[in-house]
């Protein structure tokens, strides 16, 4: 029984950090070996030889197959065994679950579900990343030590901002603001505008305000892991609440997050702008976020902790649970529809290829 959804495109790893050398990593509780092929596309197969089980990213990458380090049996980039030094028999069973993958928006995604499911158009994808106008950077690969939904949770929920992020991204105008969501299909919108207020230090710094502006966050999660965070302001009085946001600032701030096992997760995130800046503009941009996500990782690390320490403490809810409960219940939801749908159990002919 597996505690995630499976037929969907995870984030694995920034694109940039895959080449041609064996990298390593876990995902919904599984281990994947992670290559470049020749041709440049992204091999994925579970990091176990099925002989002794040596992660197979202890061994040697020749042309596209991977080399054991323990005795040598050779796998193509489909998991097939290609060759077991000193017997000329194959057996069957000697082979390894690969993945489809697929690279959009600097990152690798890998399907671990049902592959003949996996349907790359389907990929996220922000059209502004690509757009001449905006400018995109990459961030980091922030590895939290909490489950992915206390990520999630936090990301459906724009209250934290004023406590948690008030040298950055947030300050005390917006404390009352109460917040509204909204549940679409396999998507939850949650939002706030704070009207008239001194603009947070992020738009401080880099945007060119006289006086009060009008602030929005509109929190967008696409069930199970994904969460862009369409955040901006404008003067006060141009009209922005009600759509005139040409003379503004605006920025997607989006949180690719891969569910690394039910105490882990890694957060890849990247900016994306309304205006050009250059590389030193861009990195202390990047420098100010990378505080703020800090900051949200120290709060769901020490939360993780008294989780599993308190396990069964009766907890408080309040009015701003209400798009974090939507997002669990959504994310249930989709497990129980895979399980559903999934056909009569069968003992597959190698353990390892069953799902975590
Ligand atoms: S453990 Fe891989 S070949 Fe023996
Ligand atoms: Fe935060």
């Amino acid at each position: 029984m597996t505690n995630y959804v499976l037929n969907t495109w995870y984030p694995l790893a920034w694109s940039r950090d895959i080449g041609r050398a064996l990298s390593s990593r876990r995902i919904t509780g599984r281990d994947i070996v992670l290559y470049r092929t020749e041709q440049g596309w992204v091999a994925a197969l579970d990091d176990v030889c099925p002989h002794r089980l040596l992660p197979l990213s202890m061994g040697k990458l020749k042309g596209d197959a991977i080399e054991c380090g323990y005795h040598g049996l050779t796998f193509d980039c489909a998991g097939k065994c290609v060759r077991i030094p000193g017997q000329e028999r194959i057996p069957p069973s000697a082979e390894v679950r690969s993945y489809p993958t697929h690279e959009n928006m600097g990152l690798v995604w890998i399907w671990m579900g049902e592959p003949a499911l996996a349907d790359v158009s389907k990929v996220f994808d922000l059209p502004q990343y690509h757009d001449p106008k905006w400018s995109a950077v990459e961030g980091d690969a922030l590895a939290i030590e909490a489950n992915y939904l206390s990520l999630a949770d936090n990301l459906c929920d724009p209250s934290h901002v004023s406590f948690v992020h008030l040298s950055t991204l947030g300050n005390a105008a917006s404390e009352g603001v109460p917040v509204q969501f909204e549940q679409q299909a396999g998507k939850l919108l949650t939002w706030r505008w704070i009207i008239d207020a001194p603009a947070i230090p992020l738009f401080q710094t880099f945007g060119d305000f006289k006086g009060h502006v009008d602030r929005w966050h509109y929190y967008h999660y696409h069930a199970p892991s994904i969460a862009v965070v369409d955040f901006g302001s404008a003067a006060t009085g141009i009209g922005a609440p009600e759509g005139r946001r040409d003379d503004c600032i605006q920025i997607y701030a989006c949180h690719f997050i891969t569910p690394v096992d039910e105490h882990r997760c890694i957060d890849h995130w990247l900016h994306v702008k309304n205006f050009q800046a250059d590389e030193a503009t861009n990195a202390a941009m990047s420098a100010e976020f990378r505080v703020a996500f800090n900051e949200d990782k120290a709060i769901l690390e020490a939360i993780g902790r008294n989780e599993r320490r308190l396990e069964g403490w009766k907890r408080v809810h309040l009015a701003i649970d209400g798009a974090p409960v939507r997002m669990r219940r959504m994310v249930d939801k989709l497990i129980e529809a895979e399980r559903d749908a999934a056909l009569p159990a069968r003992e597959p002919m190698n353990p390892l290829r069953r799902q975590a």
